[in-house]
């Protein structure tokens, strides 16, 4: 492992980039964590006492200026930085392609001018879009379905362009539905595990949009966060996308049976319409990833759920109405 790195997080104060960043400051190998965030979507609460130990950044990676001084002398840069979601997208195609496909130019831009440090990026599994067949292998055409597919397919695009034409070390990682601690759900375009634990701890049914049937591979963020601090201290690098998955498959409906267990009572579910720009079915084909790194496992979605829940609850504390309090 090389000397301790400095490591600039794009993108930090958010699920899963608050995540990393406490990963990183446990990590001996890790010596300087700068975060950049517009505090649009994330918040410096989810940092914790951990914001004390970061050299915290206020403001977009859509400043230049901002970001030059932000990876400056920076080893890796991890991007994760954007509006995260595919209704916001179809809502508001051009404010989504700003931050999500020019930003990540701007970040690359700031790498190229800091002397090449690794850039690892956040892309997403629904750049396979219309593909329907199962598991999801990086050698799929890409067949984006929303204009946020689009604008991460020309994230990994930007990052392997920028590794052929200025020889950036990059790893453009397809993340698929991440969940854990810190996803937060009271906004419109939350992820579907903190919107239901929230729902059922407030006492209220869950929404499945659709029929239930459609799958998706949950991953705990823990994973995540392993699988990028591996590649900062390796490093390990590579010019095409990487699926971060383990290629496990859970329905809509089963996710409502094993949290309503790990809660200890059934969740109320109600039905309403699909949403345009959703896949159907969602799993890794998690070959490539496991080839670069070879110790990834995954973490039983169970677990991944109590883990989440705890925190859930932590946040919520005395909400929690009284036919769930007393669940293991
Ligand atoms: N959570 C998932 O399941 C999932 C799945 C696929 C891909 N991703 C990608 O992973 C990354 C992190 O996602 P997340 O779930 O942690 O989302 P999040 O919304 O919690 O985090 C995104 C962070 O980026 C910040 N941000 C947004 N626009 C910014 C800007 N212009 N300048 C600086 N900061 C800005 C937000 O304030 C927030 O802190 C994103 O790139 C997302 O597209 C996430």
């Amino acid at each position: 492992m090389r000397g301790a790195l400095r490591v600039t997080v794009t993108g930090g104060c958010g699920f899963i980039g608050s995540n990393l960043v406490s990963w990183l400051l446990r990590h001996p190998g890790i010596g300087r964590v700068t975060v950049v965030d517009d505090l649009s979507t994330g918040s410096t609460s989810l940092l914790g006492g951990d914001l004390t130990h970061t050299d915290f950044r206020q403001g977009s990676i859509l400043d230049a200026g901002l970001l030059e001084a932000a990876v400056a002398g920076a080893d890796a840069v991890v991007h994760l930085a954007a509006l995260p979601s595919v209704p916001r997208s179809v809502a508001d195609p051009v404010a989504t392609h700003h931050v999500n496909a020019t930003g990540t130019l701007q970040v690359l831009e700031a790498a190229r001018r800091a002397g090449g440090p690794l850039v690892v990026a956040a892309s997403s599994s629904s750049v396979y879009g219309a593909q329907s067949g199962l598991p999801k292998s990086e050698s799929l055409r890409a067949m984006p379905l929303s204009p946020y597919a689009v604008s991460k397919l020309a994230t990994e695009a930007y990052l392997g362009a920028y590794h052929a034409c200025f020889q950036l070390p990059v790893l453009p990682l397809r993340f698929f539905n991440v969940y854990g601690p810190r996803q937060q759900a009271g906004h419109p375009y939350a992820a579907v595990v903190p919107v239901w634990i929230d729902a059922v701890l407030s006492g209220r049914p869950v929404t499945v949009h659709g029929d239930g049937t459609q799958t998706r591979d949950l991953t705990f963020v823990d994973t995540v966060c392993e699988v990028i601090t591996t590649a900062i201290t390796g490093p390990v690098t590579s010019p095409w996308p990487v699926n971060l998955a383990l290629g496990t498959r859970t329905s809509l409906l089963e996710l409502t049976g094993l949290l309503g267990d790990v809660l200890g009572a059934p969740l109320r579910v109600e039905h309403a319409a699909s949403r345009p720009g959703d896949v159907p079915h969602s799993q890794a084909d998690p070959t490539r990833l496991l080839e670069l790194f070879p110790h990834t496992r995954a973490v039983p979605l169970r677990v991944g759920l109590e883990r989440t829940l705890a925190w859930h609850r932590d946040q919520q504390g005395a909400r929690s109405p009284s036919h769930v309090r007393g669940s293991r």
